[in-house]
């Protein structure tokens, strides 16, 4: 069976991802970056909560620690030969997903410096046969018109994105263009849109996106319940939600199938309405909120400022709907239909929102 090398591991998607492949006897090399907890621990901790700590397999499991921009990740040279010893599909999911102006060293020192130094490692140790697979975001759009097409686009000013994160994953998937063209790396790109729980259990073990402002408009019900709040949400608008169980299938097909396009927008078909979430959140929590475009920050008051704040990296994605083209997905991907619908959202968010109110309770008691 093929050897899979995966970087950010322990991270939500790749963790999901790796779950799966052990179940079906994968080789899998982890890397793992320790933190005051040792690497291993770290992987085997994310594995084992997301098996509600149940024994799993992991004899094929191989969990290194790295540094992701450092020389040959800081593992020895013998490692690393041993690592990439056969054809692998290497994944590079690390990245720094941070939204806010502070942090844009942090986000391209990350995205960027993180994602040429993994193809530096890559292309001195790995055989020419083996593929380099980057995890992109769909977001690496920016802000535009019309369809966004599995191309590469070129780099763009940061007028052109919404935050930092975008504009790094589109310059480093220009990275990555070099690189195929000028060295003939073997890469692929795979761009993936929100991804939320798992479709058909409901369990959601993300705190990222649509979870991040569910989980504020809890804690401000929790603090003052039954308060109406208007946010600024155009309602009409969608958010492209993809289940975690879909991507995982998308991703065992990628390492399945040989010939892979260059690259794939990963999405889901149908957009969710915001006024769903909206009208949802409203029903499972104490508080009625109320969608108001036009909201501006004066006519606010202190709670509904509070929101908006918290929503600085949600809110620009309240107001629009996304076109993205997956005719190359389609031609090679042969999956299930399993798309987020309004009553699997609804499931993942109760799921979630219990969840967060049981830890509360623990830390509480
Ligand atoms: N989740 C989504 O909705 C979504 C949507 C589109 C694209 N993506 C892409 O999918 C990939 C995985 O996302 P995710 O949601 O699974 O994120 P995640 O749970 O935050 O995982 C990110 C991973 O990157 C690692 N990482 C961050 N900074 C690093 C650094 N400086 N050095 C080494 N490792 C570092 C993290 O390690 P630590 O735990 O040590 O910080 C973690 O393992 C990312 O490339 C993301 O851009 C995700």
């Amino acid at each position: 069976m093929k050897t899979i090398v995966i970087n950010g591991a322990n991270g939500y998607v790749a963790a999901n991802f790796i779950n799966e492949l052990l179940l079906e006897d994968f080789k899998i090399i982890a890397l793992v970056r320790a933190g005051k907890i040792p690497a291993q621990e770290r992987m085997i901790n994310m594995l084992s909560d997301l098996n509600d700590g149940k024994e799993f397999k992991s004899d094929k499991l191989k969990v290194y620690d790295y540094s992701l921009v450092d020389e040959n990740f800081s593992i020895a040279e013998e490692q690393l030969n041993e690592i990439f010893g056969s054809d692998v599909d290497y994944f590079h999911f690390a990245a720094s997903l941070k939204y806010d102006f502070k942090a844009k060293d942090e986000i391209f020192q990350t995205n960027l410096d993180g994602v040429q130094n993994s193809m530096r490692v890559f292309s001195k140790f790995a055989s020419k046969k083996s593929r380099f697979f980057f995890i992109s975001t769909a977001y690496s759009s920016g802000i535009m018109e019309g369809k966004f097409e599995e191309k590469f686009y070129d780099n763009a000013d940061i007028s052109m994105f919404r935050n930092y994160y975008e504009q790094s994953k589109r310059f480093a998937e220009n990275l990555i263009r070099k690189q195929i063209e000028e060295e003939g790396l073997n890469g692929h790109i795979l761009r993936l849109s929100q991804v939320v729980g798992n479709n058909k259990t409901g369990v959601t073990k993300t705190d990222y996106g649509i979870f991040d402002f569910a989980r504020r408009i809890q804690s401000m019900a929790n603090r003052h319940p039954y308060r109406k709040v208007r946010v600024k949400v155009n309602p009409e608008t969608t958010q492209n939600l993809i289940p975690i169980d879909t991507v995982v299938s998308y991703l065992m097909q990628v390492v399945k199938i040989s010939e892979i396009p260059v690259i794939m927008n990963v999405v889901a078909k149908q957009g969710i309405r915001n006024g769903f979430i909206l009208s949802c959140l409203s029903e499972l929590v104490p508080i009625s909120l109320l969608s108001l475009p036009e909201l501006e920050v004066s006519e606010m008051d202190s709670y509904e400022r509070i929101i908006s704040i918290g929503m600085s990296f949600t809110a620009s994605y309240t107001d629009t709907n996304m076109n993205f083209d997956t005719t190359k997905l389609d031609e090679v991907m042969q999956l299930e239909a399993n798309e987020a619908s309004e009553e699997s959202i609804r499931k993942m968010l109760e799921y979630f929102l219990d969840k967060a109110s049981d830890k509360k309770a623990r830390i509480a008691s």
